[in-house]
């Protein structure tokens, strides 16, 4: 048998523990299926006193990951520090520079740095691997980056944020708070340390950023997302969706359009009787749209420690499997010096279905009026309705909902804003898109 595969752990939370225990857990499976015993040799964290459920005896231990990237010890340096900057970025920057293999679950440091990271990695001729970045033990990355290779993808989007779904499944089935349900969430271990990265839309982004160079091949560009989250979605939203035969997702998708490249998180409508519709809870779904395999959809866990650990492991056999000298997958799904400049399209002209839900002053005049700022910039309505079972009194504010056909982006803004100057409008508008799947 060839020689074992020694790793390095910085990192030993949730994630690391877990993959710690499973690697002595399954020592023999895994050295029969790589061809090489796979030993953890190493490991860096700050608390050497918690109990982790796996033996750590006769493992060196480093306060710092940077000395651990730098150690003779290691053949392979598994990041699970986190955070775009400071330890992480400079012990993976380390490792890749002196010939080291790297396994990152790290989205934030991928989207900010991914770029210049897989050039390191390249000129080294070493790996790195990182599918617990995006949508958990989903295998997307190897999806996109070997399985699919030659397919041109037309549209990726998913749910890639287990805290969103979480909370808005929460909130539909139980009628829950959203307050309440973020709590859940982070109580359950799935939430980022600071929960507003989840719900704000930026978890998504980061990862969203990464899917869609390997998807259309640009560089990766992180600060160039649409981004709203999901924190102004009501319970009346959400009704309001089921009633019209739709369900809230946070969506993050990236679509190729004649003027560039349009990347955007944000709430979502999808029919309910889509496959996406029906994942509920922490639960990811990437959809991926491509001219030859047409539309793939994965489903699975997409946070948590073993759904985590799953991926860095499967990114750690490849690289036992991997032969020395052998040419490497690109980092980025193509050589990082060949992708090519991020041109994005402007997100007014976006070009889809819309939900607006309108409280008024309940005055005559007022739905028609609407009706014609609809008309005026050339918004063709799908439905436009006042309801009564959910109505208050006559007199009191009234809720419109509209549904619209295809539309821009720029003409809803339009719309919605020339509607505001008429000063019927009790509150902020709400506006949501509609995301429909190619095949439904
Ligand atoms: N906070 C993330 C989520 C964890 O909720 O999906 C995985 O990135």
């Amino acid at each position: 048998m060839a020689d074992a595969l020694r790793i390095g752990i910085a990192g030993l939370g949730t994630v690391g523990a877990a993959l710690v225990r499973i690697l002595q857990q399954r020592s023999n499976e895994l050295a029969v299926s790589c061809g090489r015993p796979l030993v953890v040799t190493a490991v860096s964290a700050r608390d050497r006193t918690r109990d982790r459920g796996a033996d750590l005896s006769g493992i060196t231990w480093y306060d710092d990951p940077l000395e651990l990237a730098a150690s003779a010890d290691i053949d392979v340096f598994v990041e699970l520090v986190g955070g775009a900057n400071g330890a992480a970025h400079d012990s993976v920057r380390a490792a890749l520079a002196r010939g080291v293999h790297v396994v990152t679950a790290n989205k934030a440091l991928l989207a900010y740095h991914g770029v210049d990271l897989a050039r390191i990695a390249e000129a080294n001729s070493v790996i790195l691997n990182y599918e617990a970045a995006v949508a958990g033990g989903i295998p997307v990355i190897k999806a996109m980056r070997e399985s699919l290779t030659g397919n041109s993808f037309s549209r990726i989007y998913g749910i890639m944020n287990g805290t969103c779904n979480y909370i808005l499944t929460r909130m539909e089935k139980e009628g829950l708070s959203f307050a309440d349900c973020l709590a859940e969430a982070q109580r359950l271990g799935y939430a980022e340390a600071d929960p507003a990265f989840d719900i704000d839309g930026n978890d998504t982004a980061h990862k969203l950023a990464i899917l869609t160079t390997l998807a259309f091949g640009s560089e990766i560009a992180a600060d160039e997302i649409y981004l709203e989250g999901i924190s102004n979605i009501s319970i009346d939203d959400i009704h309001a969706a089921a009633d019209l035969g739709y369900r809230i997702k946070l969506l993050g998708v990236a679509q190729r359009t004649e003027t560039g490249i349009e990347q955007r998180v944000h709430p979502t409508m999808v029919p309910l009787d889509s496959v996406i519709a029906q994942v509920d809870g922490v639960t990811n779904a990437v959809a991926l749209e491509s001219d030859i395999l047409g539309e793939l959809l994965m489903v699975g866990p997409g946070a948590g420690g073993n759904a985590t650990a799953s991926a860095v492991l499967g990114d750690i056999t490849d690289i036992a499997k991997s032969r020395p000298g052998a040419q490497q997958v690109p980092v980025l799904g193509r050589p990082a010096h060949l992708l090519e400049p991020y041109r994005q399209a402007a997100m007014r002209s976006h070009e889809g279905g819309y939900f607006i839900r309108l409280r008024v002053a309940d005055r005559i005049g007022v739905f028609a009026s609407i009706a014609g700022r609809m008309a005026e910039n050339g918004i063709s309505l799908e439905s436009i309705v006042q309801h009564a079972k959910r109505q208050p009194e006559a007199g009191a504010p009234q809720t419109i909902i509209l549904v619209t056909h295809a539309t821009m982006e720029g003409a809803v803004r339009q719309a919605v804003s020339a509607i505001r100057e008429e000063g019927y409008l009790v509150g902020e508008p709400q506006v949501i898109r509609i995301e429909r799947p190619k095949n439904g």
